[in-house]
């Protein structure tokens, strides 16, 4: 098996690998040798994702006829496989659909709380939050929604199942060789992995991996085996629900049978709003993204934002105050709609908004309540794909194990990671999560209840077109890189590739300090540390995937801050 990574040159070697049978080869796609090119243009369709063995099969479906949904299916697929910190079937996401047809849809396959979930489930006797427990191993576990939202997808595909999941299929059977940095990732968490399983699972190599090493997932191939012949009851139910059970009783989880049956994925009412001449169209709670979103972009468009300039300590403060704003409804107010009543039409309209600025000063900086938060992790392992069609279909799909290959438990037998989504919720009021957020009531744990998200996917139009498909993981840093995304590209006027990969920053109300990233400059941390700010520097914030569709051209760049990588024609 030849070995390499051209990650300056185009791919080179056509696959002669070995395909399952129940579809035609991807005859583009090389699992073995690939290339991670960061930058495509062209005019048919593309593909921007965490991985470019991802990006290549989205582009290939559609090269064999497919549209954006069908690309979007098996670059979900194919993620799953190749990018398992983040891509996922053991998780939940959201997409949000723009069709040639004009019509917006938005699925939420968020997790949910298991039935034996109650309130109090992650605090001791003594009332203290036990955040190992809601971040790590069985117990840190909602009920997979993945598969649900991929088979509400297959409404709008174009080409059956068993093509668009037959590449991930191949890619576990037969493997595929793995990135340096997914070497280094999979080397770091080996004794994670080892803590949280009974079953050693593949991602353990004793002597540890190497770029170009093969990883082969023979459990997670049958598993993709039974969802492509039995539909969504190849996962929720039958053998790979026996095998997710069975695993819980390994340990202290309480995903049951009746969860896994009666999980459904959901079709929302998008969320539609106008910024000046474009129309943007993100995901409703509990994407906290659908109220934060439309909230900062309100509170800004009456602003001379253009004229102070991209990254200028003005632009900064004012982003800042802005986002400080937003953080601090998202504690109080959101959560899940189906179980707590958020008052979302007026924490979105414009009067609010402009409320909200009322008490902003140019000259200072503002401050939250003093209370004490944790220090952003710099592992935020949700991963997103932008995708777009000849035809005008756009989709948007952020998805998520939430940390580093979730709990770190893979489902014995299965061949997957479960999620630790439980950690999103507010286990206890004021207690931040891994990300550092806090929450109250409207986030609080309830069975059957899924609980409050960043992830932001969204579509921009433009003259009643697709103009932007953007989205980012980065745990409650994704709101707010979509946010300074769009104001690069809407007010700035910057190119793709800038928006995309200049630096960015974050304020999340608490705790209160602007984080920024390594590049940030330095006069402007100065200068916002003499106006009263905190400035702290972390890791990168988001990787993020923008297409951008102008006049028939289709420009789609891949995040330089990982394997990201951009596929199209
Ligand atoms: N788990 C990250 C998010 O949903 O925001």
């Amino acid at each position: 098996m030849k070995v390499s990574f051209l990650y300056t040159f185009p791919l080179v070697l056509l696959a002669t690998a070995c395909f399952g049978q129940h579809a035609a080869p991807l005859s583009a796609v090389n699992p073995y040798e690939y290339t991670i090119q960061k930058k495509i243009t062209g005019s048919t369709g593309a593909v921007v994702s965490a991985h470019p063995l991802a990006s290549e099969i989205g582009v290939a479906i559609m090269k064999q006829g497919g549209n954006a949904i069908d690309a979007t299916i098996a670059t979900q697929l194919a993620l799953a496989v190749v990018y398992p910190a983040a891509g996922n079937i053991g998780g939940g996401g959201f997409t949000v659909i723009r069709l040639a047809n004009g019509s917006n849809i938005t699925i939420d396959y968020r997790e949910k709380a298991p039935n034996k979930a109650s309130r109090d489930m992650y605090l001791d006797k003594q009332g203290n939050a036990q955040t190992a427990l809601s971040q790590n191993g069985h117990l840190s576990s909602g009920v997979p929604g993945t598969i649900a939202g991929l088979f509400d997808c297959m409404k709008y595909a174009s080409l059956p199942l068993k093509k668009l999941i037959q590449p991930a299929i191949d890619l576990a059977e037969k493997g595929f060789a793995i990135t340096e940095s997914e070497a280094r990732s999979l080397n770091n968490h080996k004794e994670e992995f080892a803590k949280y399983n009974t079953v050693t699972p593949v991602f353990i190599r004793q002597n540890g991996w190497k770029a170009g090493d093969t990883l082969v997932q023979k459990d997670l191939a049958n598993t993709l085996k039974r969802i492509r012949d039995k539909g969504k009851a190849g996962f929720y139910e039958g053998e790979t629900a026996k095998l997710i059970v069975a695993e819980m009783k390994r340990a202290n989880g309480i995903i049951g049978y009746d969860d896994l049956k009666k999980y459904e994925a959901k079709e929302r009412e998008p969320v539609v709003f106008d910024y000046k001449t474009y129309k943007i169209i993100t995901m409703p709670l509990p994407s906290s993204g659908g109220v934060l979103l439309p909230q900062m972009m309100h509170m800004l468009e009456d602003q001379p934002v253009k004229e102070y300039g991209f990254l200028s300590a003005q632009a900064v403060q004012l982003m800042t105050e802005i986002e400080r704003r937003a953080y601090a409804d998202r504690a109080k107010y959101l959560g899940d709609v189906d179980f707590y009543k958020v008052p979302v039409k007026k924490l979105t309209s414009k009067e609010y908004a402009a409320n909200r600025m009322k008490d902003y000063n140019k000259q200072t900086a503002g401050t939250s309540v003093a209370i004490q938060a944790g220090i952003i992790p710099e592992s935020e392992e949700t991963t997103h794909f932008s995708v777009c069609d000849k035809n005008g279909n756009a989709v948007s799909v952020t998805t998520t194990l939430n940390g580093s290959y979730g709990s770190k438990t893979v489902v014995g037998g299965a061949g997957f990671f479960l999620n630790n989504e439980m950690d999103d919720f507010s286990i206890k009021p004021g207690v931040p999560n891994m990300y550092g957020a806090v929450g109250a009531d409207a986030n609080a744990i309830a069975p059957g209840k899924r609980m409050l998200s960043s992830m932001t996917p969204t579509i921009v139009l433009k003259g009643n077109q697709p103009y932007l498909v953007v989205g980012t993981p980065g745990g409650t840093t994704i709101t707010t890189s979509v946010f300074q995304t769009l104001v690069d590209m809407l007010e700035f006027d910057m190119s793709t590739d800038d928006a995309v990969n200049k630096p960015k920053f974050h304020h999340q109300w608490l705790p209160d300090e602007i984080y920024v990233e390594a590049a940030f400059p330095q006069t402007v941390r100065q200068q916002l540390q003499q106006m009263g700010y905190k400035v702290t520097q972390r890791g990168a914030i988001g990787r993020t995937e923008v297409i951008k569709i102008e006049n028939g051209r289709i420009e789609a760049v891949a995040d330089s801050r990982g394997d990201d990588a951009a596929a199209g024609y």
